[in-house]
């Protein structure tokens, strides 16, 4: 102990960390800002004694890339710990990080589909048993959950996101942190979270990913930094960078946005990591002359540890040395990167060591996942054909995603594994019985006309497979993929009830789809309960509850189409007016609006009261609304809160969520939605870039949407 007093367990861990630096050579501290991606305890034995790696990505060993058996991951993972722990002069632990975005072995809907939750006890639920999981597999951070704002259908990284508001991303993404962190990330059980990408990145231009943005430092603070801003304050370990430029400066080498407003203004303590070769795509974006330049830039914006291109490992040293680089950065740096080793208890327990308990999915792991699955369920539409009685009638399941497992997964899933997953078909099967189920799978074509004559109603699942939406799968028309329009076309010529199930990691166009249904469900990419929730939906165990997390746009051509949109000086007053409207082909309202879901009751909503009408800077006033179940079925209605600005310094957007109430109603039950309002929720970033509150007027109003409601006015006052 004496010669490593920073093992020192009852030491405050700032105390542990200067310790240790205290004993570290440059060359050593430039190994903690380094990760590699799939390491190897063979391969990488020398760097590892030599101490020039400080954390891994993905961390797969021998039998490479995911394949793999139980606990062969945390083997490797020990087999390389060894040689850093018990090889190296200092003994400084490797970080393993990996990407659990929605579910480790248990994976729950894709984030966008957990949005539609609307919830944020499920949101913290499912990220704990993500952690529990992952930890099993010798994991210590995940890079989640990601807080672009999102207003792009055609960027397939919506999937990965939280929506397209600052109010539900922020607040979904605190409770993910606090589920994947706990209060404390070195809980056995935690691991450590990371909000990315740090920033703008859901802008790339025409919604290809990578793509170039162009916004203004009022657009960012007033609506892009905010969620992450929420993470930070929910005490994320780490923020990601972004692979974006803004406004011509790559976020790798943004000075500004990294170290003086998220470190600086904010506070933030933790690390800032790249993203995967984020430092050496400097060189490509044209603004480094090489690696050693990439390098210098980054280190002097904040990056504190470098994703995989080997840049500070390279050069950060050699700058130091040659006066190029101040050695106070790579120790602002370090010292995050340690910290965070401390924090997350990884030099008291550095090895995972055979895996205790299994990560395989549980009863109780797929409770949660089925609740978050069902809460994904938006109706979008529906004449009366649903809920299905399951007592009566002849089912005709047909389209794609009939027999699918692995494809309802969703993107960015590591480790789960279709064999866990509840297909549609066998969820009919189970409720259905062989004889009342008619089932075309995959060929979603003639046979599956051939079969609607055959049964009362067909349920036609259609969408996309995961692969069309997430990272760097972007398209340039938000339709359904080729041919699926024409068999939907083709099967309600026949004139049966028929309801469409949309698969889908993006918003699309709807329109035709609504058209020809008789009901359209849209349930993202579920995850492992994937068919067992649309059987209770469908079959009406469960009554829908999900709520769009992104407005749906009439066409490709009206992209962006958000709640967000500010302001013009020709106003439009009516959708319908063709000389003021933007478009002279089409109209420019959305297809679906933000916050839309049907469920299988009615609500009716009261008018809204003000406990006053004034709100002094303060003080606090309550809007309250009395909702009753005027249907016959229990359901849970989202009560939102919008609200405009209608006089600032700067444009605001034209509707804003403030906030929102989940009430579970049973038929005939009224209750009341109150929602307390302080001045600082109407805080904004004005023409300085300072955080503002005007007195004036401020416009509410409650609804079950963005669109309907009744309005409000308050009056803030100073
Ligand atoms: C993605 C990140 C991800 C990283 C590591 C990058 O390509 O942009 O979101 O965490 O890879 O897998």
């Amino acid at each position: 102990m004496t010669d490593r007093p920073w093992l020192d367990a009852s030491l405050p861990v700032a105390q542990r960390v200067e310790l240790l630096m205290g004993a570290m050579t440059l060359d050593e501290k430039v190994g903690q800002t380094h990760q590699v991606a799939n390491i190897h305890p063979e391969a990488d034995a020398d760097a590892l004694r030599g101490a020039t790696i400080g954390s891994s990505l993905f961390a797969s060993g021998a039998t490479g890339g995911n394949e793999r058996d139980e606990g062969v991951l945390a083997f490797n993972i020990d087999a390389a710990q060894r040689h850093a722990v018990e090889g190296s002069r200092l003994g400084v632990p490797v970080l393993f990080g990996r990407d659990v975005i929605h579910g480790h072995r248990t994976v729950f809907p894709i984030p966008l589909g957990l949005a539609a939750g609307w919830d944020e006890d499920l949101a913290e639920r499912a990220a704990a048993i993500a952690a529990h999981e992952a930890v099993v597999d010798g994991v210590a951070w995940t890079f989640a959950p990601m807080v672009d704002i999102s207003e792009e259908p055609r960027w397939g990284r919506v999937a990965e996101s939280l929506g397209e508001t600052p109010v539900l991303s922020g607040r979904l993404a605190a409770a993910m942190v606090r589920g994947f962190q706990g209060s404390d990330p070195g809980h056995p059980d935690r691991v450590a979270a990371c909000a990315k990408h740090f920033a703008g990145y859901g802008l790339s231009a025409g919604g290809r990913d990578y793509d170039t943005v162009s916004v203004g430092e009022n657009t960012l603070r007033n609506l892009h930094l905010r969620p992450f801003k929420a993470a930070v304050e929910a005490g994320v370990c780490t923020v990601m960078a972004a692979f974006n430029d803004v406004d011509g400066v790559p976020m790798h080498a943004h000075r500004h946005l990294l170290r003086d407003v998220l470190k600086g203004e904010w506070g933030f303590d933790g690390v800032v990591v790249a993203d995967w070769n984020g430092i050496g795509q400097l060189v490509h974006q044209g603004v480094a002359e090489n690696l050693r330049d990439a390098a210098r830039q980054a280190i002097e914006a904040g990056v504190d540890l470098d994703m995989c291109s080997g840049s500070y490992a390279a050069h950060l040293a050699d700058l130091v040395r040659c006066g190029e680089v101040d050695e106070a950065l790579v120790d602002d740096a370090v010292r995050r990167v340690l910290t965070l080793k401390f924090r997350l208890g990884l030099f008291e327990r550095a090895y995972v060591g055979e895996p205790s308990r299994g990560n395989a999915p549980t009863p109780q792991t797929r409770a949660v996942a089925r609740a978050a699955a069902e809460a994904a369920h938006v109706l979008v539409s529906n004449d009366g054909v649903l809920p299905l009685d399951p007592a009566s009638g002849v089912v005709h399941l047909t389209g794609p995603f009939v027999e699918a497992g692995e494809e309802l997964l969703g993107t960015w899933t590591l480790d789960g594994r279709g064999e866990d997953v509840v297909p549609p078909a066998a969820a009919f099967r189970e409720r259905l019985g062989e004889d009342r189920l008619l089932l075309t799978d995959g060929r979603f074509s003639d046979r599956a006309v051939q079969q609607v004559r055959g049964a009362d109603v067909t349920v036609a699942l259609l969408g996309e497979h995961p692969w069309r939406s997430g990272e760097a799968n972007s398209v340039s028309d938000i339709g359904l993929p080729a041919g699926q329009l024409d068999v939907l076309r083709q099967l309600a010529r026949i004139g049966k009830p028929l309801v469409a199930v949309v698969y889908t990691g993006r918003p699309l166009e709807l329109g035709e789809v609504m058209g020809l249904a008789d009901a359209v469900l849209v349930v993202w990419h579920p995850g492992v309960e994937a068919g067992s929730a649309l059987a209770s939906v469908v079959f009406g165990d469960a009554s829908p509850h999900g709520r769009l997390p992104m407005t749906f746009p009439l066409t490709t051509g009206h992209i962006p189409t958000s709640t967000h949109q500010r302001p013009t000086g020709r106003l439009i007053e009516r959708h319908e007016d063709d000389r003021l409207g933007r478009y002279l082909d089409d109209l420019v309202f959305p297809r679906l609006p933000f916050g839309h879901g049907l469920t299988y009751t009615t609500f009716e909503y009261g008018r809204p009261r003000l406990s006053s009408g004034e709100l002094p800077l303060a003080g606090e006033v309550e809007v309250e609304v009395d909702v009753t179940n005027t249907g016959d079925r229990a359901a849970r209605e989202v009560v939102q809160l919008y609200f405009r600005d209608p006089l600032a310094e700067v444009t605001r957007p034209l509707t804003e969520l403030l906030d929102w109430q989940a009430l579970v109603l049973a038929p005939g039950e009224k209750a009341t939605a109150r929602f307390r309002l302080t001045a600082t929720q109407f805080a904004y970033y004005g023409r300085d870039n300072t955080s503002r509150t005007d007195s004036g007027e401020i416009l509410l109003r409650v609804g079950p949407d963005a669109l309907r409601g009744e309005s409000l006015s308050l009056r803030v006052t100073t």
